[in-house]
């Protein structure tokens, strides 16, 4: 992008950010999730950053918080109430602790105190003399709304506080001295307690489902509904909307934080004594460590609790060093919010691939400029089919709002027509199947459109199958099911696509958790290098077993070692086998030179010679090697010895062994320079019989030839 296009775009983010922005913070109504507000936002940062030129001071980025209604009478904070930086990862929290041991120049050994982080609208309570005399919103963190009226509406704040006995202080940990001083804030003090007001889920679908029955507009969430009760001027409505409050902090007069109360732990039990609702959720930990398993189970409870939570808020438990870590920016160093991960962001389409299903019906999937979203790298997301495209009027190119929450596949929300340059391409569906070419159809009375030919996907998909069988690459864990959900969801159309897949691609499938997806990923990494024999015979060339694939490679391995450069360019010989070599080795066999290999016949000759000759075998061959696969040579056959008195000799197996398997085995015996075969001739040498072996044993001993057990067998590899 030049400067004119980013000035161009600019104005066009900020346009559509103010809108929202307008709507979210003056209307209280929400025309997109504050999570892809975020992200607009985010990319409008970033431009700016690139081109400082371009920043103006009316710029969505220089403004630090929202401003308070005209309706309402001003309310200035004795104390700003500032705001929280937010952390999304560990990396992040840790980050947090050193930055502030570096500020401390010391290390931190304090507790954190973890409480939820509430999903409402931050509300300050004055009392004096215990009397409960001013509500105010947090405005732009100076001055607020009087909100009084409407907040005295909600049952759990308390008009007067209550006065706690002095052994209940006590009992808490609390000095004599404290306890006066508490005393007489009570009796003729100010003290204000914070927290959030909130609407239960219960209560915010039982309204909605009211509201819904008379035809009036729904809440879109539930901090809307408590916002959209509280910035009103009717008390009627917030008395129906049925509101909460909890606590999460309490300034007591003139004092110091840490002066009366020395850790969060002991406000908390202070406030609960006050008569006001502290969650009891919130706990001490002891270390970082400890902090994150209390997010993690937080996670895993958020669904079931009765209200909306974003995170956790990790504060240092002891309050007298609150005022030694102070403030930088616009939050405080002592605490950081840890929040889940937005569900929500926006991102661009940058193209579009067709799937084609078990049925040939083919489905759009979304490629998308990698984006973080519910927590993974997202990028790409399934359409479900053209009508889809169409609905959405989506184009090549547009700014879209991707969701994706848990391990839910990520689905396009909407699109930000807005945000259009006019460059945006049309989409329209592929007139061959990208898989074989075949003919593609819109069925009558279908949304689906469909590749005719039959065998389409089947074909594909025994072949990717074959590929990573045991006797082939042997991708362990990655069994047909899997190979199937790959290629239904287009990520792959031939073995070689494998080895492109991004964990960003896995995590927008179905029932791919991050666990999952690094496992699949790791395994493909250590695939990458692949015995020569096994990628042979995993290409599932007709005619070419496994032994087949051996006496190829062996011949290709025999002709001596290949020259691969190294990184600064310098020719090598290597132990490694390039792809393209591999091709160019077999094309310049003849099928007469073929035919007179050791068990290759003129009917395995041709079948040899045509696929190394087919443009889409060759394309196929080409990715392999363009996604980093690279062949091993067999190193049996090279230490192969003239002398070893096992050359040549053929075994079979039959049976199972204790303590190799049938590969293990196979390959055992073809370091030592002899062959496996499946079936028991004349020229056997030696049949290895494990477990419960069958026919093949009874057929060597009619044929006299030699049988070892698993110990023999043993003892003779061993040489
Ligand atoms: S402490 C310096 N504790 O989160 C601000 N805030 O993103 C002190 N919130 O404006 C806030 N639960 O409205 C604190 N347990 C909790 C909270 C909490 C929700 C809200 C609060 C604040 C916002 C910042």
């Amino acid at each position: 992008m030049n400067i004119n296009e980013a000035r161009k775009y600019l104005e066009k983010l900020k346009k559509e950010i103010n809108y929202h922005r307008y709507n979210y913070h003056v209307l209280d109504r929400e025309t997109i999730s504050a999570a892809a507000l975020d992200s607009l936002k985010n990319e409008l940062f970033a431009l700016e950053n690139e081109y400082p030129e371009l920043i103006t001071s009316d710029s969505p980025t220089q403004r630090v918080a929202g401003s308070p209604l005209d309706k309402f009478e001003k309310a200035k904070h004795s104390r700003p109430m500032i705001s929280l930086f937010d952390s999304f990862s560990e990396t992040d929290m840790f980050a947090w602790q050193e930055r502030n041991e570096n500020y401390l120049a010391r290390s931190l050994k304090e507790k954190y105190y973890c409480e939820l982080k509430l999903d409402g609208l931050a509300i300050s309570l004055h009392y004096e003399s215990g009397l409960l005399v001013l509500a105010a919103t947090r405005g732009d963190g100076q001055v607020g709304e009087n909100v009084t009226t409407n907040v005295k509406t909600i049952q759990s704040i308390p008009l007067s506080l209550r006065k706690p006995e002095a052994k209940e202080l006590e009992a808490v940990g609390f000095s004599n001295l404290e306890i006066k001083n508490i005393f007489n804030l009570l009796e003729s003090g100010v003290i204000e307690i914070r927290g959030e007001a909130i609407m239960a889920k219960k209560v915010f679908a039982d309204l909605n489902k009211k509201y819904l029955n008379e035809g009036r507009p729904i809440l879109a969430n539930t901090r809307n509904g408590v916002a959209g009760s509280i910035r009103q001027l009717d008390s009627q409505v917030t008395t129906e909307r049925k509101l909460d409050f909890y606590a999460y902090d309490l300034l007591l007069g003139d004092y110091e934080r840490g002066e009366v109360v020395d850790t969060k732990e002991k406000l908390d039990s202070l406030v609960r004594l006050l008569g006001l609702k502290v969650l009891v959720d919130n706990a001490v930990c002891k270390d970082l460590e400890t902090v994150f398993s209390f997010f993690k189970k937080v996670g895993e409870r958020r669904e079931k609790l009765p209200f909306e939570i974003d995170g956790v808020v990790v504060k240092i438990n002891n309050l007298k060093m609150w005022p030694i870590l102070g403030i930088v920016g616009k939050a405080p160093r002592y605490m950081m919010a840890y929040k889940f991960p937005a569900e929500q962001a926006t991102t661009k389409i940058k193209g579009i691939v067709w799937q084609v299903g078990r049925t040939g019906a083919l489905t759009p999937t979304a490629i998308l400029e990698p984006v973080a979203v519910g927590g993974a790298i997202i990028s790409r997301s399934t359409l479900h089919n053209f009508d889809e495209i169409e609905r959405l009027d989506l184009r090549l190119e547009d700014t879209i709002i991707i969701e994706r929450s848990g391990d839910v596949i990520p689905k396009v929300i909407t699109v930000l027509k807005n945000l259009r340059s006019g460059n945006e391409k049309k989409i329209t569906p592929p007139s061959v199947c990208p898989m074989c070419s075949g003919k593609v159809e819109k069925v009558k009375d279908e949304v689906a459109y469909r590749c005719l030919n039959k065998h389409c996907f089947a074909v594909s998909l025994r072949q990717i199958i074959h590929f990573v069988s045991k006797g082939a690459a042997n991708f362990d864990g990655l069994g047909p099911k899997l190979i199937e959900q790959f290629m239904a969801s287009g990520l792959i159309k031939d073995a070689a696509d494998i080895y492109n897949i991004k964990k960003a691609d896995l995590l927008s499938l179905e029932r791919f958790a991050e666990k999952k997806a690094d496992n699949v990923i790791e395994m493909i990494s250590l695939r990458r290098e692949l015995d020569l024999a096994r990628f042979i015979y995993g290409l599932g060339i007709r005619h070419v077993g496994e032994e087949t694939a051996l006496t190829l490679a062996e011949m290709i391995s025999n002709q001596g070692k290949f020259p691969s450069k190294t990184l600064t360019g310098k020719v090598q010989l290597s132990d490694f086998l390039k792809i393209s070599d591999l091709t160019t080795s077999l094309q310049q066999k003849t099928e007469e030179d073929l035919a007179q290999m050791e068990d290759i016949g003129p009917i395995v000759a041709e079948s040899i010679y045509t696929f190394w000759r087919d443009k889409k075998n060759l394309m196929v061959l080409e990715k392999f090697e363009n996604n980093g696969v690279i062949l091993t040579l067999e190193k049996k056959s090279k230490n192969k010895s003239k002398n070893n008195a096992l050359t040549g000799k053929t075994f079979v197996l039959t049976g199972s062994l204790s303590s190799l398997t049938r590969d293990e085995a196979k390959d055992k015996i073809r370091a030592l320079g002899a062959k496996t075969k499946e079936s028991v001739t004349k020229d056997t040498d030696y049949v290895v019989a494990g477990e419960s072996s069958g026919s093949k044993y009874d057929k060597a001993k009619i044929l006299g030839i030699k049988i070892l057990d698993e110990a023999d067998f043993l003892e003779m590899i061993k040489l």
